[in-house]
């Protein structure tokens, strides 16, 4: 049988993962080695530790993506790896351990998006989410609206102009104490509070573009106002408002970008798509399935099944980017 499995590599920020897509485009394997740990200490990653440690944990999580999926690189017929956004030191650990894989068994290559990346996790899963559809992108580093017609292709409708959504999850959380990352810890906290106890605003910029900093600093603020006792009783009012606050913005855009453009279908995709507020709120949408939501591998090579190969050896002096261009 000819090698058709698609190995994906991603180390764009502070998880370390490597997956096994089947020739069906089935998960084979998945695994996630995350950083967080390591980074908490100091309140967010690290890039210099981050690539570091993506060093020692690529070649180990590559062969356990492997086991898991029962194959061995004589199964492998294409090696997937994200090329970009993200942190250039670390990115550059995953093109590298690619490349070598790719050059030593001569196989094509192929550079993904990490944003089509998190797209392409619709594509996985049992329940596959067939375009066309309004995608909401919400992560660490982005929150976007894409108008996707195909697979593999987008149109950018809308961008936040200050903090990504993810972001303001964590930075909230840094405020009422919780730590890093603080998105799961606010969701979780928020349960035990009153979502109307904070009336926090919701910034409305022109168009279909995100806006998140002014709600940060009404954070501070009401943060600021309470004694630590206080602090310590209204913690999970806080929270609960605070995240009310970001998901009525997520929900209000996303809605208006899929009638502006006569999307019947919403999407949501990255790591904020695992809300739990948020999947209640945009009960109509399609959301990825929870372990796909933050950063994988699974999602990369599903992305490379509609991206440009790079036959063996062209991909030799292929480069990193750092931002969206
Ligand atoms: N349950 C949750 N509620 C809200 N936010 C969450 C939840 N779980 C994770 N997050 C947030 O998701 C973000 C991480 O998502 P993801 O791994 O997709 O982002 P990233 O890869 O760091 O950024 P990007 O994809 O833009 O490069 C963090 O900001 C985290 O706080
Ligand atoms: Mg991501």
């Amino acid at each position: 049988m000819a090698a058709a499995h698609i190995l994906g590599i991603e180390t764009s920020c502070d998880e370390t993962a490597a997956a096994v897509l089947g020739e069906d485009g089935e998960i084979r394997s998945n695994v996630v080695a995350s950083q967080a740990e390591l980074h908490a200490r100091y309140g967010g990653v690290v890039p210099e530790v981050a690539s570091r440690r993506h060093l020692e944990l690529v070649s180990p999580v590559v062969r356990e993506a492997l086991d898991r999926a029962g194959s061995t690189l004589d199964d492998v017929g294409r090696v997937a790896v994200t090329q970009g956004p993200g942190l250039v030191g670390a990115l550059l650990v995953g093109i590298s351990a690619a490349k070598a894989i790719a050059w030593a068994r001569r196989l094509p290559l192929v550079p993904v998006d990490h944003l089509q990346g998190h797209v392409a996790s619709l594509y996985l899963g049992p329940d596959p989410v067939e375009p066309p559809f309004l995608c909401l992108l919400a992560s660490g580093g982005h929150t976007l609206l894409l108008d996707v017609r195909v697979r593999g292709a987008s149109e950018l409708l809308g961008t936040t102009l200050d903090d990504a959504a993810g972001e303001a999850f964590d930075k909230g959380a840094r405020l009422l104490g919780l730590g890093y990352p603080g998105g799961a810890a606010i969701d979780r906290l928020a349960r035990e509070g009153d979502a109307s106890a904070y009336d926090f605003p919701v910034a409305r910029v022109p168009g279909l573009d995100f806006s998140f900093s002014g709600l940060k600093t009404a954070l501070l603020y009401a943060v600021r106002e309470l004694a630590a006792d206080e602090l310590e009783r209204r913690r999970a009012d806080l929270a609960a408002s605070y995240q009310r606050a970001i998901v009525r913005a997520l929900v209000e855009r996303a809605r208006a970008a899929a009638a502006e453009r006569g999307l019947q279908r919403i999407a949501v995709v990255g790591g904020v798509a695992a809300n739990s507020e948020l999947r209640g709120a945009l009960a109509e949408a399609a959301f990825a399935p929870l372990e796909l939501c933050t950063d994988n591998a699974a999602m990369i090579a599903s992305a490379a099944r509609y991206g440009r190969s790079l036959e063996y050896p062209r991909y030799l002096a292929l480069d990193a980017y750092a931002s969206l261009s």
